[in-house]
């Protein structure tokens, strides 16, 4: 088998997609807001049973690769790279000259990590860290699963191996493993004397590294405890969550993601079981993380220090996933500890805590009055201050009213002025979606009536082939709508009467294949790609609109869109004719009226029949 028919046989495409959009039950297929458009409809249809999808609005659709393609920005290799750990394939190594500069840049962070990770294991010189690591509890199955590593305290040991492997040094410097000194333009390594977690994506591929000083340098280190990779074209940190890729079915199953700080926080919950779990990696989370997040649930609880810093943290937090519609909670770890202390300390105290997680809005007026003296008038007036604004941002009204009461009755200020004050604050409305450009504009084009009937007999036809004889007796080619849609039906027929002979149904992948194969250019030419793609439309669309249909449903819809169709061709037949006529008569050409007369009365005498 081929690597890409390989992955594309282990990954279901609707597991695919649910990690970018949420989708929804329809039927025999799934449906969702297109991710390739702004629509406030569903149109976007995913089909299980034939792996693939198709939207109704904008015209796009396909498999699981152009699907991660165009979701990701990344070319056909660059998806096989991606995609090739979740579906557990392991690809062959491409050769540095060959690859291209994103998956180039995995490479040679994978080579890293093994590195990192054999050091780990095995060298004298991590030996601190070894030991320190298991001071802090992670057991070796964690070390292993979690690749941990170390990197020699030397200044050319990656830069060196991935040299010799065949990688460039600016290649290696763009990986984000080196750093050019300023003083001789020397490149060396980033990461030196450190524990190393690898940062995986979504899908497992090591993006990036943080690097945690070893604990005998701990005092003495000028670059901070932790150093991580920079900006990368594979690692664009606010859009990365640490374990995401070994949480997230466990927040799907469990419905809720708890987000903490640190790497060690995340590390240490998993081992303890809580397997719903990822960090922000010591930042505020930010839209791109809690989008990330939406993918697997509605739900997510904050676990933050709460010094000023997590403090910070959380707020910006809060105010992303009240803008994307989640329900946010916050945990307070007992004792300011951070959830690694308390999970190591005793896990009770996490599970009861993370029970007890408040709703952010009870969280925030329980902060808020905890500092203030209600019996004066400032300190009321402080209150309506800080809160009046977050209420104003709640989306839903039943929360936003019901918090507006909880506060007039906390403040003793009447409910009806609060809600005045309310009107005045200006909910800060950030654009989600890019304006369209012209193109995409220009691709959302309006089908005709007559198109879509065309479409809804040919998705008929390709699955109920028995009729296929019919059709061809009774639809002309030039009678259907839509140059595509003709194009489509020639084909079907040709390939149906070169097939025919043994009567068998259209396998559709056989077809596909044929399809492909129709002129020499293998699928590339733009007319091709036009019908393989309308085939996986006409597939998906005989689901939506003709669910649960039989062979004799699918016969009397069958005749009665053919004769729709004609008698609207020969409708537009009549129409142009009159048109001729016009400017005949006005051209004072009376033979030619004559003819087309005939042609005129031919025509109306074809749309009588077909009305019987
Ligand atoms: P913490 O200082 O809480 O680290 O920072 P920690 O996870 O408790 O570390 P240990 O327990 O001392 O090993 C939380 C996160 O902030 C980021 C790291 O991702 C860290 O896990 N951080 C922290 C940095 O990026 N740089 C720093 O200098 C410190
Ligand atoms: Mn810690």
């Amino acid at each position: 088998m081929q690597p890409s028919e390989e992955i594309k046989s282990r990954l279901d495409i609707v597991d695919v997609i649910r990690e970018y959009i949420q989708l929804q039950p329809a039927g025999v297929n799934f449906r969702a807001k297109c991710p390739f458009h702004n629509e406030k409809t569903p149109s976007f249809v995913v089909s299980p049973e034939k792996q693939i999808y198709h939207c109704f609005g904008c015209g796009e659709g396909g498999d699981i690769f152009s699907f991660v393609m165009k979701m990701e920005g990344v070319n056909f290799v660059e998806v096989l790279r991606l995609l090739a750990p979740k579906a557990g394939v392991v690809l062959k190594k491409q050769n540095p000259e060959a690859a291209s500069k994103r998956n180039k840049i995995l490479d040679m962070l994978e080579l890293s990590r093994r590195y990192y990770h054999k050091v780990f294991l095995e060298e004298v010189s991590a030996r601190n860290a070894r030991e320190y690591i298991k001071k802090r509890g992670l057991s070796a199955d964690t070390i292993e699963e979690w690749q941990i590593g170390y990197s020699p305290d030397s200044w050319d040991v990656v830069g060196g191996l991935l040299r010799a492997k065949g990688y460039k040094e600016n290649e290696i410097f763009v990986a984000g493993l080196i750093v050019k000194s300023s003083k001789n333009n020397k490149f060396y390594d980033r990461f030196r004397g450190r524990i190393m977690f690898p940062i995986n994506d979504v899908n497992g591929n090591t993006v990036a590294f943080s690097a945690r000083v070893s604990p005998e340098k701990e005092a003495t280190e000028q670059m901070g405890k932790y150093i991580n990779s920079p900006q990368t074209p594979v690692y664009d940190k606010s859009k990365i969550l640490f374990g995401l890729d070994k949480a997230k079915q466990e927040i799907k199953k469990e419905d809720l993601a708890i987000v903490v700080e640190g790497q060690m926080d995340v590390i240490s919950a998993h081992q303890a079981g809580f397997k719903n779990v990822a960090a922000s990696s010591g930042t505020a989370l930010t839209t791109e993380q809690i989008q990330l997040l939406k993918r697997f649930s509605n739900n997510i609880a904050l676990a933050f220090d709460m010094d000023a810093a997590g403090e910070m943290a959380a707020e910006r937090g809060i105010r992303e996933a009240t803008r994307a519609e989640m329900n946010i909670k916050i945990i307070e770890v007992p004792n300011g500890k951070d959830p690694d202390d308390c999970i190591r300390g005793n896990p009770d105290d996490w599970v009861m805590a993370v029970k007890n997680a408040k709703p952010m809005m009870e969280y925030y007026f329980d902060k808020t009055f905890g500092k203030l003296d209600l019996s004066k008038v400032e300190d009321k007036r402080e209150a309506a201050k800080i809160l009046l604004p977050i209420i104003a941002k709640l989306k839903n009204v039943v929360e936003k009213d019901h918090w507006l009461k909880q506060l007039s009755n906390r403040i003793d200020v009447s409910e009806s002025l609060l809600r005045e004050s309310i009107t005045t604050i200006k909910p800060h409305v950030e654009r989600v979606y890019k304006e369209k450009s012209n193109e995409e504009k220009n691709k959302i084009q309006k089908q005709s009536r007559e198109e879509k009937i065309s479409e809804y007999l040919l998705a008929l036809l390709l699955k109920f082939n028995s009729y296929l004889d019919y059709a061809i007796n009774n639809l002309r080619v030039e009678q259907l709508f839509g140059w595509n849609n003709q194009e489509f039906y020639k084909s079907l027929i040709i390939y149906y009467n070169k097939v025919n002979n043994d009567s068998a149904d259209i396998d559709l992948n056989i077809y596909k294949e044929w399809l492909k194969n129709v002129d020499n250019n293998n699928g590339t030419n733009v007319q091709i790609i036009n019908q393989l793609k309308l085939l996986d439309k006409l597939v998906i669309l005989v689901d939506e609109e003709f669910g649960g249909i039989n062979e004799v449903g699918a016969k009397n819809e069958i005749i009665n869109l053919a004769l729709t169709l004609k008698r609207r061709y020969y409708l537009e037949k009549m129409k142009g004719v009159e048109k001729l006529i016009a400017e005949a008569e006005k051209h004072g050409d009376e033979n030619k009226v004559k003819i087309l007369m005939e042609d005129f009365k031919a025509f109306s005498e074809e749309v009588k029949e077909l009305k019987k």
